[in-house]
């Protein structure tokens, strides 16, 4: 197969920005590495015969496989501390004293990957309201665009290397073994988290419900400037006064794109 031509490669990165919200404007290499073997397998003559296929397929299927090839998943238990940290002394203790009446916790993992950031959610959360945690309801939405990070979230099965940065009454706690090599968790844990396909490209967001927290974290990185600012202020407009916004450490959000106030590094709050 004959390599990408430049005409094909501005289409793809058009249709994907487009659609997904992703930047592959500097990526070639990227793009090719990860698709000429898929392209070359599944029969397809060309960059251009393929990606016809994928805008004629109406079914969506073709655009999933191709957003599943070109994300980047990588995540891990734990991921940025300071963040769970903060929540702990400062976020729980505030909703614990402030919603004790509803109880009522809503919690949004957006572009939550393989589900180490949701399932650390739930344990931090978990562990935190111990046994007074009866009556309250702090189930997590954990969504993301790729079906294949999905479904290995929902199995919720980690090698024991995963786990290694987490404390030990964690481990002993919140999952259980399923030979030497891997673990599962809890399903008292697996409950608390609810698993969705979402594109957060989507000019609608269906959640009847404002949240009190959202991470999204090391997803806009992908994104351009614009694209970016319009998906802040969504989480902006589906968030509850006072509530939280996590992005990544490396991510930044600056004081003229949003109304979110800066309180500690990578979080924001909707005053
Ligand atoms: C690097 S992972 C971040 C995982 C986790 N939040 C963390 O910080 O470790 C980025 C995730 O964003 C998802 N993603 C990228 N574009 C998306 C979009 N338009 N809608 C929803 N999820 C998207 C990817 O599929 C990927 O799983």
């Amino acid at each position: 197969m004959k390599d990408i031509t430049e005409r094909e490669f501005t289409e793809l990165v058009g249709f994907v920005k487009q659609t997904y919200g992703i930047n592959l404007l500097h990526k070639k290499t990227l793009v090719c590495g990860r698709l000429n073997n898929y392209i070359v397998q599944s029969g397809f003559q060309s960059f251009s015969e393929y990606f016809s296929h994928v805008k004629s397929d109406h079914t969506g299927k073709s655009g999933v496989i191709l957003v599943n090839k070109l994300t980047t998943n990588h995540t891990y238990f734990l991921r940025e501390p300071q963040h769970f940290e903060f929540l702990e002394r400062v976020i729980l203790p505030y909703y614990a004293a402030n919603e004790a009446r509803k109880k009522d916790l809503r919690v949004w993992s957006a572009g939550c990957s393989t589900g180490e950031e949701p399932y650390t959610l739930a344990i931090l959360i978990n562990s935190y309201f111990g046994v007074k945690k009866y009556g309250w309801d702090t189930k997590i939405l954990a969504t993301d665009i790729s079906t294949v990070v999905l479904e290995q979230a929902q199995k919720a099965v980690y090698a024991s290397t995963q786990l290694e940065k987490l404390p030990e009454r964690w481990r002993e706690q919140y999952f259980t073994k399923i030979d030497a090599e891997s673990s599962i968790v809890k399903d008292s844990i697996r409950q608390e988290v609810i698993f969705r396909r979402f594109n957060l490209m989507n000019e609608m967001f269906p959640f009847k419900k404002k949240f009190h927290l959202i991470f999204c974290r090391n997803v806009m990185i992908y994104f351009d400037a614009e694209t970016k600012v319009k998906l802040i202020n969504r989480f902006y407009d589906h968030m509850e006064p006072g509530g939280y916004l996590f992005i990544g450490h490396s991510e930044s959000i600056n004081r003229h794109e949003s109304n979110y106030q800066f309180v500690a590094p990578a979080i924001y709050r909707k005053v």
